[in-house]
């Protein structure tokens, strides 16, 4: 079977460019011919009548194998298979079964998996790995698309910027940048994706210095619906660049992150750990720090609250920027006892191994958050609500649930406005708030359903508490959320509409919609609602 050559990235993209993204007489086979995808050579493909989604799925992974080889595509049966579908972060996603797995080489063949999506209507997920649900990053039947092979990283000739491939992970990025005494806005866990942390929002330790990650990203490359591979910057494609920044997974596939580095030599931080009789001035400290973030930015502090073996225990995690351990802003956590501490100064990357330690692979897990306004008593509420109603679920085989809060503090709001802005609709004006993240995990499947229904229950409690007080704030983050929940409306109206715009010119077709179903759609939550 023979498969002409490729065209040239460029010649492709700037043949495309008409005056309107995408023409409403687009030719996906043409687009295809274009990518080096001999059509009429594929009999397969040359024969496709009937859409049936078996069929279709069957006619685009094959298709793949002969453009790109049987190593580029994993079928069902194989051990490479299983190894694949076995190596999520949370065993849900584990339990899906995609038609095949393909493993682009380059930003042109994530173009074609995209057109022969198109063509044959076979659906598709793409892979990081470490969305929480069954769908986030894998697909029943579909074509999971596993970026792992685009893990570039690279400096500029004047290191003012890293590009980074979306198949890298935070563990690989920081120990490439520390050479030069750089790093980027990124995550705090070794293990966690570059690509879908850095496109739902990206919470780092360096949040109130520089904003979230995705604000830190210079430009993005990225294959849009019809095949085009643009890279959009706040100068170029800048609408497309703003609905990047928090957007998702709903306007194409990102093949790199082009991120501003910044001067950052090791720092101090790590965890420390508390028992209850502590809790009143835990989470007093944490409100005063964040409420009063601007006194000094280079500190960032998560606190947490679990029931682990039967004990209720609190644990922060405080970063500072400097290698100075206890700096004044933290003099309120130094004077409360510690049953733990694992605070040192360390590089970044040994900072994200550290903290990683505690969120193994492959076991159930459920996330599920919210923003209020950030207030001292409302935290409180929150806490005792969550060990109210932890007897429900405590019985778990290998239960951990966990309730965080993360502050989005006034100077990190501030931060997001630079480069014409993100689009979580995040106004500094009405700050600070913070997340409230509900995470459990657990082992036993039998136990999902109920574990699912106290997740839902409490968030509701959370929402109706915060309700009385008039501390609600509609803001949901991305990266932490159920999905039960609608991410892009609690976005506001503005920026959803917005959102809803710039699709209509870069995928006028829904191919992000309809095609890739998985994640935080524009129109509404993954599952739907909470089933009643
Ligand atoms: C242990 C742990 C620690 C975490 N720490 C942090 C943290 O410090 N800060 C923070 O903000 N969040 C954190 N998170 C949340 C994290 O940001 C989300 O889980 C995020 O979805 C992970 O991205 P991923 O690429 O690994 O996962 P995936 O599940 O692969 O990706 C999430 C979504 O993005 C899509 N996607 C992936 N790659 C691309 C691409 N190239 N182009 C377009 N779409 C793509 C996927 O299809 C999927 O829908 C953490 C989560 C866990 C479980
Ligand atoms: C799309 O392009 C192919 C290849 O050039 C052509 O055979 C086909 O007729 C075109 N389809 C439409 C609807 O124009
Ligand atoms: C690819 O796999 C097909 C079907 O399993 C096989 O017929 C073919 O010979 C393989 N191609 C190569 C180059 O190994
Ligand atoms: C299995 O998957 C792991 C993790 O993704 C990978 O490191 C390993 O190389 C894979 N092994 C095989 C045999 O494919
Ligand atoms: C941090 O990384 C740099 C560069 O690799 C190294 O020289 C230095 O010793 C590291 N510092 C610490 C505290 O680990
Ligand atoms: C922030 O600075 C103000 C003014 O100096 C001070 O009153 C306040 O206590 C400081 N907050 C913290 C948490 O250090």
């Amino acid at each position: 079977m023979k498969v002409t050559t490729i065209v040239s990235v460029s010649a492709l993209a700037t043949a495309a460019l008409g005056s309107t993204f995408e023409p409403a007489d687009f030719n996906v086979t043409k687009a295809l011919i274009a990518n080096g995808i001999d059509v009429a050579a594929i009999p397969e493909l040359a024969g496709l009548v009937e859409r049936s989604s078996l069929s279709a799925c069957s006619i685009a992974c094959t298709t793949l194998k002969i453009a790109f080889g049987n190593d580029s595509v994993l079928s069902e049966g194989t051990a490479a298979y299983e190894n694949f579908t076995s190596s999520y972060w949370s065993a849900q996603q584990n339990s899906v079964d995609p038609y095949c797995i393909f493993k682009p080489s380059n930003a042109l063949q994530v173009s074609t998996v995209v057109l022969l999506s198109r063509l044959t209507q076979c659906p598709f997920a793409v892979k990081g790995g470490h969305a929480a649900f069954a769908g986030g990053s894998s697909i029943e039947g579909g074509i999971t698309i596993a970026l792992e092979k685009l893990n570039e990283i690279k400096l500029s000739s004047d290191k003012k910027i890293a590009s980074i491939g979306p198949g890298n992970r935070w563990a690989s990025v920081y120990p490439a940048l520390e050479q030069y005494g750089l790093e980027v806005i990124g995550g705090r866990i070794a293990s966690v994706g570059v690509s879908g942390l850095t496109l739902g929002g990206g919470i780092s330790h360096f949040a109130n210095a520089y904003g979230w990650a995705c604000d830190n990203v210079d430009s993005f490359e990225v294959v849009t619906a019809s095949g085009i591979i643009v890279t959009a910057s706040a100068t170029s494609f800048s609408d497309l660049y703003w609905a990047l920044r928090g957007g998702g997974n709903n306007f194409g596939i990102v093949t790199k992150f082009n991120m501003r580095t910044f001067v950052q030599g090791p720092m101090w931080g790590g965890q420390r750990a508390h028992v209850e009789s502590e809790f009143d001035k835990i989470y007093t400290a944490y409100y005063n720090i964040a409420k009063d973030a601007a006194n000094d930015t280079k500190q960032a502090q998560i606190v947490s609250f679990a029931l682990q073996g039967g004990s209720k225990i609190a644990a922060e995690d405080l970063e500072y920027s400097d290698p100075t351990p206890w700096p004044p802003i933290f003099d309120e956590w130094k004077a409360i006892p510690a049953i733990v501490d694992g605070t040192v100064i360390a590089n970044l990357s040994t900072m994200v191994q550290t903290l990683g330690a505690g969120t193994p692979d492959g076991i159930q897990e459920t996330y599920w958050d919210r923003t209020f306004k950030l207030d001292r008593d409302l935290m409180k509420s929150f806490i005792d609500t969550f060990y109210e109603m932890l007897p429900a679920i405590s019985d778990a085989a290998d239960i951990l649930p966990v309730l965080s809060f993360q502050a989005i503090t006034v100077p990190a709001m501030e931060s997001m406005q630079q480069n014409g802005g993100n689009a979580l609709g995040l106004d500094p004006k009405k700050g600070p708030i913070f997340i409230a993240n509900l995470a459990i995990m657990w082992s036993n499947v039998a136990d999902n359903t109920r574990i699912m229904s106290f997740s839902n229950s409490l968030y509701e409690s959370l929402v109706a508490i915060a309700g009385e007080k008039g501390l609600n704030n509609d803001y949901i983050y991305m990266n932490y959320a159920s999905p039960y929940q609608d991410v892009i409306s609690s976005y506001g109206p503005a920026s959803k509409q917005r959102l809803e715009k710039i699709a209509g010119i870069y995928d006028p077709t829904g191919v992000f919609q309809k095609l890739q179903p998985g994640y935080f759609k524009l129109e509404g939550a993954p599952y739907g609602a909470f089933p009643a």
